[in-house]
Formats: C-alpha cells, structure tokens, sequence
C-alpha cells in the first residue's frame, strides 16, 4: 500500500511539567517518539513526516534526520492544525496519509496494519483506531449513530454526561486517503480550547457522506496516551514487562525477571541465564547459552555464546568473544576487544584495548590503548600507564607473554613474544621476543642482621638502666 505517516508531535506537553518536550522523554531507555517512529516504519511508508513545535531543535538533535522529515508547526494550535502544518509536504502523496500521535509509543505494528486492511478493505475515505478504556477521561470518545457508524469524536471536555459513559475512545490513529486532506479546511477552532482538532474530520466527512469508520481494534495498553509522568512510569512498566515476556518466550531464562531492564533494541540468544538486578541498554547483543549474574550494566555491546559476566560488571560500547569470563566487579570501557576463552578477573578494567584469545589478568589491573596477543598472562597489579599528561600511548603485549604481578608498562612500548617481566618491574623500554626483563632494585640478604640489633637493643636497655641505678 502507498502510504505516508504524520507523527504529531509538536504539542507543549505541559501537564508533564518538563523543561524538555514530552516526546523525548523515555520508556525503556527509548524517548517515546523514536518508539512511535520505530513502529511506522514497519509500515513501510514513502515518508515519515514528524510535526515539530517550539522545542523542535532539540527532537531533530535526538532522533535524527536520516529516517524522518521535519514539518514546523509555528504555533501549537492543535492536533488538526499539526496535521495541516504537514499538508504541503504530503502534497505529492498518492495514497493513504496514517497519522499517529507522538505520546502513545506502546503501539504494536500488527495492529496498525491490521486497521489499514481494515481500512482499505472496506474502501474508507478515513478511518480511526479505537479502544475501550477502563477510564475514558484523557480521551476522545467515539460517537457512533443508531446503526453504529462512527460520527464524530468528542473530547471529554466537551462531552455532556451520555457521551461521557462511552468507553470506547479515539487511539489517535488515523487513516486518510490523501484525496481528502481538504477535508482539514473543515475543522473550526473548538470553542473551548482554542484549537483545532483532528477529530473534528470524523464529523466533517460523516457531514459530507464520506466512507468513515472506527475500527475498535486497539488495547488500552497499547494506545496508551502519555500526557503525564505517571502514565510515563505506567507505561515504561509495560514496555519493560513486554520486552521481557518475549524474551522468556524466545528461550531465555530470568531469576526474577521484575529487577531486570532491557531496552527494545536489544537483543538475547536462547538459553543465556539472566540474574537479578541485571540492566542491558542500547544496542546490546548477548549470545547463546551466556550466563549474566547479578548488578550487571551492559550498554552497546556485543556479548557472544557462552560468555560469563559476573556479578557488578559494567560493560559500554564493547565486544566480549565466545566463553570469555568477565568480573566479578570489573569494567570494560568503550572500545575493548575481548578474545574468545579469555579471562578477565575482578578488579580489572579495560580501555580502549584488544585482548587475544585464551589471555588471562585475572585480578586489579588497568589495561588501556593495549594490543594485547594470544595466550598472555598479565599478573595481579599490571598497570599499562598509557598517558603522559599531553597524549596516550599504546602498550604491545605479543602472543605468550609473561607480565609478572605489580608491573607498570610505560607506553608507548612493546613486549616481545614469549617475554617474561618479573614481578614488580616499571618497563620503559621496549622488551624483545623470548627474553626476561626486570628493572626492580636487586634484592640483598643480610644474614643475621635482625639478631644484631635485637642484641644492640637490649644491651642498650640495659646500659641505661645501669645509669639509672647509679
Ligand atoms: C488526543 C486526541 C484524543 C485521543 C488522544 C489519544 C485530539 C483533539 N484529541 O488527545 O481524541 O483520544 O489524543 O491519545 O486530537 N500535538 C501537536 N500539535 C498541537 C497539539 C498536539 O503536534 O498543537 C501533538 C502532541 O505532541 C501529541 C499529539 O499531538 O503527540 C496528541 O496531542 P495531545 O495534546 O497529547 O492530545 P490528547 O489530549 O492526548
Ligand atoms: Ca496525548
């Protein structure tokens, strides 16, 4: 189907009482109108066109403009005014204008699509998406005539006290056929407000005997409208608890799925075991069959199959490869590599680096801007010091390596493959392949040195007390 889809957004939203637009504001780490813009693209349209007010900078600085156009409402008069804002760039349009309302981002697409084969089916000129409400109060209700087509909308502050008992209620999604966008010069400002509504075209074109019908097809869940910080947290509850079921329903397995966040674009392999307390953000990716024990914070990353991270790990914008272990209690920073069957222990954080395979720093280490190889074992207290004040520096560790416990690799510089560095070395210079270095103070043993001077101690006590006597 030939289709276009308007995405009001331009409204104040001043009952969220918010210095930054409504729309911006997040459920499940996503702003509610990149939600709503996700679900139309499903929908496959020619354009999204996303209606934009007063803070408009700020959502084009959000979202982007690589999906979406934008269309200026100067003044914010209104969901009709809104859509008519958009009219001169919907002017090359051919088929069916779907309008959403930028504050319902629980939307499903299955359930647009199927109200468009709806609307198509019965050959409407416009339709609108309608649900029943348990309390109908923030919504428009639908009016239906003695045979049950839909004549008008009517917001609950216009409504008299018989409209005021309907339950079914206007979802905010509209399909127009573009012939008929006309039908916008219709709308008068409502009295009470000052604004035109959008519903007011359901009157207008049951007035002029168009093809109009409300399709009562939506979940309140779904088509819940966020006007409030409440209904925000109400339906940030929902998206979480969404996102979650499907994932139980795709094989993965949580201890107590109500501690969890997951944002939407998030994605699990089947089998992986979830702790508690455990929040996955942004673009992240886990594998198969891996384990996340609890306080985990994964954000853009890449996790593989059968991957451990235990328990208060924080891991951004990085890779961890199949059955690699991380944590307890480290920290993989932006741009760390991590290679398959690697161990990184507690206390450990990474910068910046590549570790290769089956390579181990199992406990309180820093490792930043390093390429480090196959096979290394960098011992407790490794420290990779890759800044001098101005500039960072890389830190080379070749396949097989040896970094003993407490040694400071000053970067830039390279260990040779095979290497040994004793323990307690502060590497300046670089170390060839196969080779030992240490730079510590050679260590001397002065034999019965202690005895000594237990004996000097005591005959000095006793010289004194001598003198005392005396
Ligand atoms: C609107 C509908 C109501 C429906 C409900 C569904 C109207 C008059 N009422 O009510 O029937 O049940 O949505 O959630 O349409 N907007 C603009 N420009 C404006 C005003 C609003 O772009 O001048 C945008 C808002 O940013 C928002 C959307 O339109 O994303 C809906 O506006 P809102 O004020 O939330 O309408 P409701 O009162 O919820
Ligand atoms: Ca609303």
């Amino acid at each position: 189907m030939n289709l276009d889809c308007v995405v009001l957004a331009a409204g104040l939203g001043t009952r969220m009482k918010s210095a930054i637009p409504k729309v911006l504001h997040t459920v499940c780490g996503i702003p509610m109108l990149k939600a709503v813009i996700t679900a139309a693209k499903t929908l496959n349209p020619e354009r999204i066109l996303v209606v934009i007010g007063k803070q408009g900078e700020l959502i084009k600085n959000t979202i982007g403009s690589h999906e979406v156009s934008y269309v200026l409402q100067g003044e914010p008069r209104g969901t009709g005014h809104a859509l008519r804002c958009a009219r001169p760039a919907l002017r090359n349009s051919k088929g069916v204008i779907v309008v959403l309302n930028g504050d319902t981002p629980l939307l499903k697409p299955d359930t647009i699509k199927k109200f468009l084969h709806h609307h198509k089916k019965d050959k409407n000129t416009i339709s609108v998406l309608s649900f029943n409400a348990r309390n109908p109060e923030h919504y428009g209700r639908i009016i239906r005539n003695a045979s049950g087509q839909v004549v008008s909308i009517v917001e609950h502050r216009d409504a008299d006290s018989g409209q005021k008992e309907i339950n079914e209620v206007n979802s905010g999604v509209y399909a127009i056929n573009h012939d008929v966008l006309d039908i916008l010069d219709k709308i008068t400002e409502n009295p009470a407000k000052g604004e035109y509504y959008l519903t007011d075209i359901i009157a207008a074109a049951s007035r002029k005997n168009l093809r109009t019908s409300a399709y009562c097809i939506g979940t309140e869940e779904e088509f819940m409208g966020i006007n409030t910080r409440e209904e925000l947290s109400r339906a940030s509850a929902l998206m979480r608890r969404n996102i979650i079921q499907a994932w139980i329903a795709k094989g993965v397995n949580f201890l107590d799925a109500g501690s969890v966040y997951i944002h939407p674009d998030v994605s699990i392999g089947k089998e992986t075991t979830i702790y508690p307390n455990v929040c996955l953000e942004g673009h992240t990716k886990i594998g198969k069959g891996s384990v996340i024990y609890p306080n985990v914070r994964v954000r853009n990353s890449d996790i593989g199959n059968g991957v451990v991270i235990k328990d208060s790990t924080v891991i951004e914008d990085s890779r961890v490869k199949d059955r690699a272990s991380v944590g307890p209690l480290a920290c993989l920073r932006p741009g760390s590599q991590v290679g398959t069957a690697v161990r990184i222990g507690n206390f450990v954080e990474i910068k910046k680096s590549v570790i290769g395979e089956r390579t181990k720093a199992s406990h309180l280490s820093y490792i930043g801007d390093a390429i480090v190889g196959k096979d290394v074992n960098i011992g407790a207290g490794t420290i990779t010091c890759n800044y001098d004040g101005r500039a960072k520096h890389t830190t080379e560790i070749e396949d097989g390596a040896f970094i003993g416990s407490d040694t400071q690799l000053v970067a830039p510089v390279r260990i040779g493959k095979g290497a040994y560095i004793g323990a307690g070395s502060t590497i300046t210079r670089d170390v060839p392949p196969m080779s030992l270095a240490t730079s510590r103070v050679c260590q001397t043993n002065k034999e019965g040195w202690a005895q000594k001077r237990q004996s000097k101690a005591k005959s000095e006590k006793l010289k004194v007390k001598k003198e005392e006597k005396a």
